[in-house]
């Protein structure tokens, strides 16, 4: 009874805190968040260890009125109540519906703001910048909505101790995982956000994308918004949309045309003096196979004759593939003829892939009829394609008319000969049994 009690309590203050803060908050929500806290590492060594503690964010594209309080359970050092007045962290991918099983994720951790060497963000710092500003507690936030609809890393400032921090940078992207084929246009998202009354947003920004694949990373391009600079990969073939990442924070990067080599992961970067913020997209170029059944149509002879028949499938990426065989006869009913024996792939030189799998035809062991329609099947990332052939097998002809009247022929002849048979032999028969009747009288 009383353990009930407490948890009716607290639903009712739960409900009564949601009331309140609701009208101040509009729809953004309040966030779960994983502290990641450095811990000292023990024995004064180099190495600390990370621990993760349960924290609030409530958001907010208004300063809050009043601090909100956390469940009653929660130390107050973990409740934050940030501002955000882009309402980037209002989305509603960050706020599921209640019960959904996949859940947002989100991370936070102390940041501390430092100017950067880099070629294209080492200007924003030419002229320092209050560094007084950057005296403050300094939060780098990274969310990922539910079903992969969006990243958002921010940085946010607060000043000392106050646990309500302000959403200084913002980096954004919509297509956290994008499929493309072969040689379309690719468009992945970024899009950034800086605070207008910061100090830091009037000094320039710069965007970089980066590419990694397998631990290889390199350079895609960087710009530098504050004097204009672009540093761009050779071979090219990407590029940014300038005006409108000037005046909307678009830096989507925008690739011509994809290729096998583009998949991978994609790093954009926003730089603001002092502060960085990434989101990572992930690409992977898709192309189903072309398919091919050698030789075409095929014959086959009927008493034992084995073919080896080809299905090759090319053009396709990336590289996992499966082939299997059906055939469809007189009946019109598909069977399974299995998956053949797979050949090793190649690669061509746009990186996409051929393999083959070759079946042993064999018409009566495999009860193949008179024929009918070969097909082979590729199970691929890009879509289940097919092709058929037509099969033969000679010897097997349905009968025409004359062949008919031929048979009845034969079968009258074959008739006439069987009676003509077995009358000879009644007739020896009869008479062995007259012979034998003799001996023994
Ligand atoms: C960003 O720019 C690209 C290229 O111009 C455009 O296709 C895309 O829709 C833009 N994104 C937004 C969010 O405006």
């Amino acid at each position: 009874m009383t353990s009930f009690g407490v948890v009716c309590a607290l639903c009712l203050a739960a409900v009564a805190a949601f009331r309140v803060h609701g009208a101040a908050c509009s729809s953004c929500p309040v966030l779960e968040c994983w502290f990641v806290q450095e811990v000292a590492g023990r024995g004064g060594g180099l190495t600390g260890s990370a621990n993760q503690v349960r924290s609030l964010l409530h958001i907010s594209t208004e300063p809050h009125s009043r601090p909100p309080r956390g469940p009653s359970d929660m130390d107050p050092e973990r409740v934050f109540s940030i501002t955000d007045p882009a309402g980037t962290l209002c989305h509603s991918a960050l706020n599921p519906p209640s019960g959904s099983i996949k859940k947002p994720q989100c991370e936070m951790n102390r940041f501390q703001p430092q100017p950067s060497h880099l070629k294209w963000v080492a200007t924003l710092t030419d002229s320092a910048t209050s560094p007084a500003y950057l005296q403050a507690d300094w939060f780098s936030v990274s969310n990922q909505g539910f079903n992969d609809q969006l990243i958002i890393s921010s940085i946010l400032r607060a000043p000392a101790a106050s646990r309500e921090p302000d959403v200084i940078l913002s980096v954004t992207t919509k297509t956290v995982s994008v499929q493309a084929r072969l040689g379309e246009p690719v468009l992945l998202d970024c899009s950034l956000w800086a605070n207008p009354a910061s100090p830091l947003s009037g000094s320039g920004f710069a965007v970089e994308w980066r590419y990694q694949f397998r631990g290889d990373g390199r350079l895609v391009l960087a710009y530098d918004g504050k004097t204009d600079y672009l540093v761009e990969a050779q071979g090219g073939g990407a590029t940014l949309d300038f005006e409108g990442l000037h005046e909307r924070g678009n830096a989507s990067l925008i690739l011509q045309e994809a290729k096998v080599h583009h998949s991978g992961m994609y790093i954009c970067t926003a730089y603001l003096p002092y502060l960085v913020a990434q989101v990572t997209v992930q690409l992977e170029v898709v192309e189903p196979p072309s398919l091919a059944i050698y030789p075409s149509p095929v014959a086959l002879a009927v008493p034992g004759q084995a073919l080896t028949v080809q299905c090759e499938a090319s053009g396709f990426a990336p590289l996992s593939l499966e082939l299997s065989w059906t055939f469809r006869g007189a009946d019109g009913k598909s069977r399974s003829l299995g998956s053949g024996s797979m050949t090793g792939h190649r690669e061509a030189w746009d990186g996409t892939f051929s393999q083959s799998s070759r079946l042993e035809l064999e018409a009566a062991s495999m009860d193949l009829g008179k024929g009918g329609a070969l097909g082979c099947v590729a199970a691929h990332l890009g879509g289940t394609q097919q092709t058929s052939v037509t099969l033969n097998v000679a010897g097997f002809n349905s009968p025409s008319i004359e062949d008919s009247m031929a048979m009845v022929g034969v079968a009258l002849v074959l008739y006439g000969l069987i009676k003509f048979i077995s009358w000879l032999f009644t007739f020896s028969g009869s008479a062995q049994d007259n012979d034998k009747d003799k001996k023994c009288k």
